[in-house]
């Protein structure tokens, strides 16, 4: 497999935005709960709009894993699964009960998509 091939900078963006969206999601967990412990609509309103930029991120690292590694189609596929799983997960926000769960739920499994992405193009980076 030839590593040397795709765009050193989208690399290097990968690699960043994996590691923003990892914290991203933890700080989106902080920021929900201090609204259910007292911070109330300040806190869902700043939850809300960061989502939206994490969502964003997230759309840009499948571009960004496509240019920077072209002829690793596992990792290209990995980065596309991040931006699902969180439009799936911001899609269940308002949903009642049990299945409104699958918010918190469906932001871990994000978070572990983002995180485990993040050390195979840092591993990639580095072969
Ligand atoms: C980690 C656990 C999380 C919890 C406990 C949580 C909780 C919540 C709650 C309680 C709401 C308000 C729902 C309503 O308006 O009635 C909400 C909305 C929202 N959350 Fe989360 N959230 C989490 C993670 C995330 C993540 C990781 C993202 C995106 C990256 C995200 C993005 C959003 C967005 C965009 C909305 C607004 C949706 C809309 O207004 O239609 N959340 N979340």
């Amino acid at each position: 497999m030839n590593e040397t091939t795709g765009n050193p900078a989208m690399r290097r963006a990968t690699t960043w935005l994996a590691l923003f969206i990892t914290l991203g999601i933890a700080v989106q967990a902080y920021l929900a709960m201090s609204a259910y412990a007292g911070a109330g609509a300040d806190a869902l309103d700043v939850h809300k709009t960061f989502g939206t930029v994490v969502l964003l991120a997230a759309l840009v690292i499948a571009v960004t894993t496509y240019y920077g590694f072209p002829d690793r189609r596992g990792l290209v596929w990995h980065a596309a699964t991040v931006p699902v799983i969180l439009a799936v997960q911001i899609s269940l926000s308002r949903a009642d009960s049990w299945l409104g769960g699958l918010h918190g739920f469906l932001a871990i499994a994000a978070a572990v998509a983002a995180s485990s992405l993040a050390a195979m193009v840092m591993r990639a980076g580095r072969a």
